[in-house]
């Protein structure tokens, strides 16, 4: 038996970022992952692949598309399917084993295998029981079920299988117009494969601005993704090869079948702690499932504390990152804080799409009075050299105090775009205080300041 300051369970970004904060703190810290990798499933099969085939499928539209513009001519490569998987898979090697040099570098243990807690205290895995002062649970999420729906991960795929399919498919439905249903649907896409979303809501981004999510859907239909609005799927019907998706319209009941290669389910994530025996603990749950915590990431068990997918919160690998650094920090007896007011959300399809704080129908509902400053990517000279005028900015500032309430991002590096807004909401920063920021030119973000400009005397170029 081996006695530890703490034990933290899983190795996403929430659980390996919280064990080497640990470390650092000079707390003696094992790892718990089950998997034959560190990294979770944003770096086995999440996050990480997904950007390996966004990527390389958006060189394959810019070959296709706006190369012959530029004055590269010349036949568009075709797919090799098997090397795309192979570069794919290099991507996830080179990150999960960056995870693991890192824990070697901070002398973290890697505890193989699968964890249970037999009670605050101990951690069991295998035959072996550790102690730990202190026990965090990190063990994220896994694609929510959907009735009548039966995943094989061949047919009907979750976010998992559709990454590695064996070849490319000529059609695909994709259930639910969230981001991974958009992220990958738009891989796909790019790839030929003539891709249906249906969507149970009248909009697609659930809680997204309006604006953003009209701009957003339209580029997309641009692009060949055909939608289905108001549909809620009632059942899959599939062979070893083909698949029936039954669906019935909320307008009117009628009920309608789409054929499909491929079935993506995409309509959600569930917490995960299945077989961690924490029922037997009574640690307190929320009625959605997830653990409960306190304002320190404490369950209702002291000593056992909770961060990422598994609790309560937007399922984003970054705002468990910043737990699992903060829950470190209150472990080690510091004070750690996660500012939730600020938290970005990117979907990396082309354009990109990004968003932090308040949207306008939010603003609106809270009868906040606010303004409203926007900016065209076809105002901004960088995005127009590179075929990327598409998208605009949008800041929402407060009407009296001028103090930056969200910004929304369609555009050419829109993740990126947004960090600028979020670092000046930390600061509690007016719009005017982005607008007086000298920006670099030619740069995209000067289609932030632009915005920012926007929210007083007006923008410049536009
Ligand atoms: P989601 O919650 O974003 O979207 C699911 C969609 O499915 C909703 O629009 C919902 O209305 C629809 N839906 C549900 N039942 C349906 C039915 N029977 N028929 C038709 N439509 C139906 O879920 P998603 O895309 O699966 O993502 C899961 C989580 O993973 C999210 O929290 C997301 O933020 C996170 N994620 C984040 C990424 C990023 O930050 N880029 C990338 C991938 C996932």
């Amino acid at each position: 038996m081996s006695s530890y300051d703490v034990i933290i369970i899983g190795s996403g970004p929430g659980g390996y970022v919280s064990a080497i904060r640990c470390a650092q703190l000079g707390l003696k810290t094992a790892c718990v992952e089950g998997r034959e990798t560190l990294g979770g499933t944003c770096l086995n099969v999440g996050c990480i692949p997904s950007k390996a085939l966004l990527h390389a499928t958006h060189m394959l539209h810019e070959a296709e598309h706006n190369f012959a513009d530029m004055g590269l001519k010349g036949k568009s490569p075709s797919v090799d399917w098997n090397q795309m998987q192979a570069y794919k898979q290099g991507t996830i090697d080179t990150n999960t084993k960056g995870i693991e040099f890192l824990f070697k570098k901070n002398k973290i243990d890697w505890i193989k295998g699968w964890a249970t807690i037999p009670e605050a205290g101990k951690v069991k895995v295998g035959d072996d029981i550790h102690e730990a002062k202190n026990i965090i649970i990190a063990t994220g999420s896994e694609p929510a079920s959907l009735a009548g729906v039966e995943v094989d991960e061949k047919v009907v795929v979750t976010s998992t299988g559709v990454l590695s399919l064996n070849k490319v498919p000529k059609k695909m439905v994709v259930i639910g117009a969230g981001v991974i249903g958009l992220e990958i649907g738009s891989v796909y896409a790019r790839l030929g494969t003539e891709v249906t979303v249906v969507e149970y809501l009248d909009a697609i981004t659930p809680g997204m601005d309006g604006d953003v999510q009209k701009n957003f859907m339209r580029i997309l239909k641009k692009q060949g993704i055909n939608f289905i609005m108001g549909a809620a799927v009632q059942s899959t019907d599939a062979s070893k090869t083909k698949a029936k998706v039954t669906y019935k319209l909320r307008k009117d009941d009628s009920e309608h079948t789409l054929d499909a290669d491929v079935v993506l389910v995409a309509t959600g994530r569930k917490p995960f702690h299945d077989g961690l025996g924490i029922d037997g603990l009574g640690v307190e749950m929320t009625k959605r499932g997830q653990i409960a915590v306190n304002d320190h990431w404490e369950t209702s068990v002291k000593g056992i504390y909770a961060i990422g997918d598994v609790i309560e919160g937007p399922m984003l690998a970054h705002k468990a990152e910043d737990e699992g650094m903060a829950v470190a920090e209150v472990v080690a007896g510091k004070h750690g804080h996660v500012n939730y007011g600020v938290i970005p959300g990117v979907i990396y399809t082309h354009p990109e799409v990004a968003n932090v704080g308040a949207t306008e129908e939010q603003l609106k509902e809270a009868g906040r009075a606010y303004k409203v400053g926007k900016f065209s990517f076809m105002g901004n000279a960088r995005a127009k050299a590179v075929h990327a005028g598409e998208g605009f900015v949008k800041i929402l500032a407060d009407k009296e105090t001028d103090r930056i309430l969200g910004a929304h991002i369609i555009g050419p590096a829109a993740g990126d775009l947004i960090h600028e807004v979020c670092v000046a909401m930390e600061f509690g920063a007016s719009a005017e205080d982005l607008a007086m920021t000298c920006h670099a030119h030619p740069t995209f973000s000067e289609a932030v300041r632009e915005a920012a400009l926007a929210c007083g005397d007006g923008a410049i170029h536009m």
